[in-house]
Parts: structure tokens; sequence; C-alpha cells
């Protein structure tokens, strides 16, 4: 999957970063806690994550001409703007980073490579009702791993299982939205419009509204 900067609506944008491109990038808009919190990470791969991540959203933010206000994380680990305006979500996976902002609206994104071993652990994830329509195609497997994670992103609540609280509608590999909702807890259920993007073994999704 290429870098790229996308503004979806007036209001809401993603970007996705070469990890490995964002090294020597300053990172002076960073808010006091968050340059803190970076110079704790020790691992070098984790620190370049956390970069490309931050830098992502920077670029987001920018395509919207919004102001980079600094992120704090609640106890799920979910981030959010310090001035209280917007919804953020963060995904790294080998090489890449990506954000997506919303101005209004929570939001989740993911990014997975397809794997052969997703079929295997699909019962841990997935309904009985979704492994029949996913055909034990890794790809679809794939792609529904990583819209359950944007949905459980878009949340942000521990304690939702991907398997019991997130079910998906039927989808095949022709859709570029698929649906989804939260049921089976103690609050009303919530739907879920989730974007697909795939290139070659890479699958990017998130939430839209
Ligand atoms: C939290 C979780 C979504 C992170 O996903 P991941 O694939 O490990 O990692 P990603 O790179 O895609 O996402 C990491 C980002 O998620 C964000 N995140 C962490 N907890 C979050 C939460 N509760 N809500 C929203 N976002 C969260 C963070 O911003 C993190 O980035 P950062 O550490 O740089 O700030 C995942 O670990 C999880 O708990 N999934 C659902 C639970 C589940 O049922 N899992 C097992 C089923 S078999």
């Amino acid at each position: 999957m290429q870098a790229k900067i996308e503004k979806i609506s007036p209001l809401s944008a993603l970007a996705i970063k070469n990890i490995d491109e964002q090294e020597n990038k300053p990172v002076d808009f960073l808010s006091f806690r968050e340059k803190l919190s970076f110079a704790n990470i020790s691992h070098p791969e984790k620190r370049k994550e956390w970069k490309g991540a931050r830098l992502a959203i920077k670029s987001a933010l920018d395509a919207i001409n919004l102001a980079y206000p600094g992120f704090y994380k609640d106890e799920h680990g979910k981030s959010y703007p310090m001035d209280g305006y917007g919804n953020v979500s963060l995904t790294h996976t080998k090489g890449l980073a990506a954000a997506i902002f919303h101005k209004e609206m929570p939001v989740g994104i993911d990014i997975d490579y397809v794997k052969e071993k997703v079929v295997r652990l699909g019962p841990k994830f997935l309904d009985p009702s979704e492994i029949e329509f996913l055909q034990g195609d890794p790809i679809l497997y794939t792609i529904a791993w990583s819209a359950k994670e944007s949905i459980f992103k878009c949340q942000g609540r521990k304690g939702i299982s991907l398997r019991q609280h997130i079910l998906l509608s039927p989808f095949s590999s022709d859709d570029k939205v698929i649906k989804g909702k939260i049921h089976n807890t103690d609050f009303a259920d919530h739907y879920y419009s989730v974007k697909v993007e795939r290139i070659d073994d890479m699958i990017m999704t998130y939430t839209i509204w």
C-alpha cells in the first residue's frame, strides 16, 4: 500500500505513512506529554511506529486545515484530542502507519496483511454465520478481521468481543463498503459502515459516516 493523504470529507481525512521514510522528520508539533511518551519508548521498531502514526495524524489534520491539538489516551488505550474536538484512530503494521481523523464522529482504522493462518483463527473472532459466507477465503477472512478491529477501535471500550459482540453482514470481495453492528451488549445495537481498500496482500479498513 502506498503512502497517501486523503481528504474524505470537509470534516474527515486519513493518511498512510511509510514508517522508514519518517525517521528524520521533525516532531516539534507534539504536545509536551506526547514528547515525554515518545522519549519513554525504547524499542526502535515501536518508536518508528509511534512516530509514523503521529506524523500520519498531523498530515490528516493538515488536509482539513486543522491544527494539531495533541492527543492523550484513556484507560482503554483510545486516543482523544486534548482540546476535546474531534476523533482519531491509529494503526501500524510492518512498515506502515496510518491515522484517520473526523471532526464530529467516532472513527476506527486498521491495516493488515492477508495471511493464510487467519482462516484457522476464524472461530476465535467470527460468528458461525460469518464463517459460512467467508467460504474459507483468506482475503475475506482478513477483511472481516480488519473490519471488526476498525469497529472495535471506533467504539473503543474493552470488554467488547470481536466474536460475540461485533457481527458483520454478508459481503464479497467486490464490496467496497461492508456493514456491521455491535450487539449483545447492555446497550442498544450500534450500526457501522466500513470502507475496504485492498492492494495486493494488504487490507485497510476504516469506519465511514
Ligand atoms: C486495541 C487493538 C484494537 C489494537 O490493535 P492492533 O492490531 O494490536 O494494533 P494496531 O496497530 O492496528 O492499532 C494500535 C493502535 O490502536 C489504538 N488503540 C489501542 N487501544 C484502543 C482502544 N481500546 N480503542 C481504540 N483504539 C485503541 C492505539 O492508538 C494504538 O496505537 P498507539 O499505541 O501508537 O497509540 C487490539 O489489540 C484489540 O484489543 N482488539 C480487539 C480485542 C479482541 O477481541 N482481540 C482478540 C480476538 S481473537
